[in-house]
């Protein structure tokens, strides 16, 4: 079956548009599911498009090839645990990195090398050729970069790699130099109408300086890094689809480029981290953590005791954080909040925007465990009302409930927006014991009067307070 050029940049309109629906919908939890079929709809219509050009004529190795990646897809994804979901994406990205430099080399060398030669070349003809020079140029630079980038940050997250940052001397001079050095290299290929020796030393240099780039950031920064590499990955597949001359892979490619870089930003505004200090490798990364400060007492409370509490409240708002994941308490949660609405109680859900480990981990949860969206509200959303509450319970966050970043200046998460719980009548902390959170930084939370610690598992905490209940 072969469809004519019209229908197939029609058909490419059409997959373009469910790209953008696809990506409305996912932003929201309510059409989330809306959005994942928008988007297989669009990427399927946009497979069978391209398999139906008339200008593709294997068709048999690709629906093969097609195949033995699809099963491979699918076996992976079936397998995959929340918690991984990072290092998973990271490696997919090494796959777009590589397919960019495979596409930039094979579309230089399909170039017509002889033409560029011939003197009588119009100046048009010289501009296209010139355009073509730096698309291949820029495709196989940011792959190459993307590629090993990306190969790092899996290494790192799968615990393959030291997740330390590499601190080599002169660091961010040597990152300079290979980008002024990659610039200088793509002026002389321009101007020489072209140069496989340029080409190469190029693709080199980009390869180190994708390893090294990564791996001078340290594993703290590793989601916000998976999320920049999600970026690159969408800008090498932009720059392919010029090379490739395909609209709808320019379209894709600058969508998925522009969400990656929006999602970095706004992780790093979440966790009061400079957007530039974590992509240019680990600028300002040497913050002191003071372990000396006194915070007092604090005081300790047993499942029963919380049970009365619940019981003698009208409004409880829920806090969870890693430890829930970690837990799985999930499940238990979503039952108790059912009995203490049962009981006319008001309950809701504050979610932190990097309350866990990746962008929409406490919604992806609680959503598993089938807690209404209605209740389920974000830190903008609720942080006003917990003066009015009577009950937060704190189940397994830490730094996202951290008042030293709102009170403590001198605090190594200062600035960062949190769930401002202490405000609430009784805070119940859920945790196994004092230890700190991500951050690596003590919780003043925990000494406050009104706060109490209930230790132990997240989810047999749970599950006895709901006993109890
Ligand atoms: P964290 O600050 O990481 O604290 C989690 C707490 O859960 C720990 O204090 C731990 O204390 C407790 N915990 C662990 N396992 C538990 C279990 N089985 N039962 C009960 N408690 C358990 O959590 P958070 O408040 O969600 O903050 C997230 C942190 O990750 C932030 O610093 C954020 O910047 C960072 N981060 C987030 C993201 C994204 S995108 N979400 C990306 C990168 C970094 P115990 O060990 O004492 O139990």
């Amino acid at each position: 079956m072969e469809f004519s050029q019209g229908l197939i940049s029609a058909a490419y309109i059409l997959a373009a548009l469910l790209f953008i629906f696809s990506l409305s919908g996912l932003s929201k939890q309510q059409t989330a599911e809306t959005g994942n079929w928008y988007g297989i709809v669009g990427m399927s219509i946009a497979l069978i498009a391209t398999i139906a050009d008339p200008r593709v004529d294997n068709v048999w190795i690709i629906l093969v090839t097609m195949l033995i990646g699809a099963a491979i897809g699918l076996k992976l994804a079936k397998k995959v645990e929340m918690t991984q979901m990072p290092e998973l994406v990271a490696i997919l990205h090494s796959f777009v990195g590589l397919a960019a430099v495979l596409v930039g080399f094979n579309s230089y060398f399909e170039m017509d090398h002889s033409a560029m030669a011939n003197i009588t070349i119009t100046a048009s003809q010289q501009m296209a050729t010139n355009i073509h020079l730096v698309e291949v140029f820029l495709g196989v630079f940011i792959g190459a970069v993307t590629f090993t980038g990306s190969i790092v940050a899996f290494a790192k997250l799968r615990g393959i790699i030291n997740s330390a940052a590499l601190m080599l001397p002169h660091r961010h001079k040597l990152n300079l130099a290979a980008g002024v050095i990659s610039f200088i290299l793509m002026v002389l290929f321009v101007q020489q109408g072209g140069g496989d020796n340029l080409l190469y030393l190029m693709a080199l240099i980009a390869f180190v300086f994708g390893w090294h780039l990564v791996a001078s950031i340290g594993g703290a920064d590793m989601p916000v890094v998976v999320s920049m590499l999600n970026s690159y990955s969408g800008w090498a597949a932009a720059a392919a689809g010029f090379m490739l001359n395909n609209d709808l892979l320019i379209v894709t490619g600058a969508l998925v480029g522009s969400s990656g870089a929006i999602l970095s930003y706004i992780m790093c505004k979440a966790m009061n981290r400079s957007f530039i200090s974590v992509i240019a490798g680990g600028f300002g990364t040497d913050v002191v953590i003071d372990t000396d400060t006194d915070y007092g007492d604090h005081v300790e409370i047993n499942a029963e005791a919380v049970a009365d509490m619940l019981n003698g409240a009208k409004s409880v708002i829920i806090t969870p954080g890693y430890g829930m994941a970690v837990a799985q308490a999930q499940y238990p949660v979503y039952e108790m909040t059912q009995a203490l609405k049962a009981k006319g109680i008001d309950v809701r859900f504050a979610i932190h925007p990097v309350a866990g480990r990746l962008p929409g981990h406490m919604n992806v949860l609680l959503a598993e465990a089938k807690v209404p969206y209605d209740i389920v509200l974000g830190m903008e959303e609720i942080n006003e009302d917990f003066a009015e509450t009577d009950v937060v319970l704190v189940i397994g966050a830490n730094d996202t409930v951290n008042p030293a970043a709102a009170e403590d200046p001198t605090s190594p998460i200062a600035g960062m927006p949190v769930l401002e719980v202490w405000h609430a009548k009784n805070v119940v902390v859920f945790k196994r014991s004092m230890a700190a959170g991500y951050a690596g930084v003590q919780n003043p939370l925990f000494f406050k009067d009104n706060t109490q610690m209930l230790f132990g598992d997240a989810k047999d905490s749970v599950e006895e307070i709901f006993k109890a209940l």
